[in-house]
C-alpha cells in the first residue's frame, strides 16, 4: 500500500510543480482563537473549525506522499488559559480519536502521540494509548499528536533517563553523545521534520520540537489555521522543495573555492 501511495503521489505531486516531498512536516495549528474572535465568534469555535482543517490536511498530506505529520494539538503551556477553553481542548481530541480512529485506521494511518502522559485524567491516557495501539500495525502515513507537549519538558524528561542510567553504572557520563539523547526523547523512533509550518502569522517555535529542529526548514504561513487549507498547504511544501538544504555543508553546485 504504501508504496502505491507513494508512486500515486509523484504523479499528482508533479502536477502542481512539486519535484521533492518532505518526509516529516510538522505544524503548529496556530490562529483559532483570533480567527473566531475576528468573526465575533468565541474563540471555542476557532478549535472546532480546527479540526475540520486537521482532517483535510490528514488527507492531503496521504495525497502528496508525506509519510510522518506532527501537530501540536495542545502545549504543556497551553494548561494556563481558562479552564473553559481547556475543557473545550480536551473534549475536542476526545471525540476526534473516538469519531476518526475507524477511518484513520481504514485510511492506514498510524497515530503516534507524543508529550508527558504525567498527571493525566486516566480516560484520556487510555483513550490516546488505545489509539496507538490500534493503529500501530498501519504502514501508511504516521500521524503523530503532539499533546501535553513542550520541548523543554521533553528534554528535562530525557535527561533525567539518561542520569539514571549513569547513576545505574550503565552508561558513562563522557560517552554520552547525540544519538543517546535522542534515543530518550519521546521521538525516539521519528525521523527528524524536514519541514516545520505555523500558521497564524506569529514566527516563533514556542517550545516545539527544539532538538529535533536542527536542521529543519522554516515556513510561516499568514493564514490561521482554521483556512488552512490544501492550496495553503501546497504552498508550503512548494517553498519547501526550492529550499537548497545544506546541514552545515556546501551546495552540489558550490565550488569550494
Ligand atoms: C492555537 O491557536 C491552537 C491550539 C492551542 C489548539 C489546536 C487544536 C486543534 C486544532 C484541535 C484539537 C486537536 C486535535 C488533535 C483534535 P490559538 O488558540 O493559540 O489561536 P490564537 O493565536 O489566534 O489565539
Amino acid at each position: 500500500m504504501t508504496a502505491t501511495v507513494e508512486f500515486e503521489a509523484v504523479d499528482v505531486n508533479s502536477e502542481i510543480g512539486l519535484m521533492s516531498v518532505p518526509r516529516h512536516v510538522a505544524i503548529i495549528m496556530d490562529g483559532n482563537g483570533r480567527w473566531a474572535q475576528s468573526r465575533g465568534l468565541p474563540r471555542t469555535e476557532g478549535h472546532r473549525r480546527g479540526v475540520k482543517t486537521l482532517r483535510e490536511a490528514v488527507k492531503h498530506a496521504q495525497k502528496r506522499g508525506i509519510s510522518y505529520l506532527t501537530l501540536f494539538s495542545f502545549s504543556s503551556e497551553n494548561w494556563s488559559r481558562p479552564q473553559q477553553e481547556v475543557s473545550f481542548l480536551m473534549a475536542l481530541l476526545r471525540r476526534f480519536v473516538h469519531d476518526d480512529l475507524k477511518e484513520l485506521i481504514k485510511a492506514n494511518v498510524r497515530v503516534r502521540v507524543i508529550g508527558s502522559k504525567e498527571n493525566l485524567d486516566k480516560s484520556l491516557l487510555t483513550l490516546l494509548n488505545d489509539a496507538e495501539l490500534k493503529t500501530a500495525h498501519c504502514t501508511g502515513l504516521v500521524l503523530v499528536i503532539a499533546f501535553n507537549y513542550g520541548a523543554r519538558d521533553e528534554y528535562v524528561r530525557a535527561v533525567r533517563k539518561l542520569a539514571a542510567r549513569v547513576e545505574a553504572g550503565e552508561l558513562k557520563a563522557a560517552d554520552i553523545g547525540e544519538d543517546d539523547v535522542s534515543a530518550c526523547l519521546d521521538t525516539s523512533d521519528l525521523p527528524d521534520p524536514d519541514l516545520i509550518v505555523r500558521t497564524g502569522g506569529e514566527q516563533r517555535l514556542s517550545n516545539f520540537l527544539l532538538w529535533q529542529a536542527a536542521y529543519a526548514e522554516f515556513y510561516f504561513a499568514p493564514t490561521p489555521w482554521p483556512e488552512f487549507d490544501s492550496g495553503a498547504f501546497d504552498d508550503a511544501l512548494l517553498a519547501f522543495s526550492n529550499r537548497d538544504r545544506r546541514y552545515g555543508g556546501l551546495s552540489s553546485d558550490a565550488t569550494g573555492t
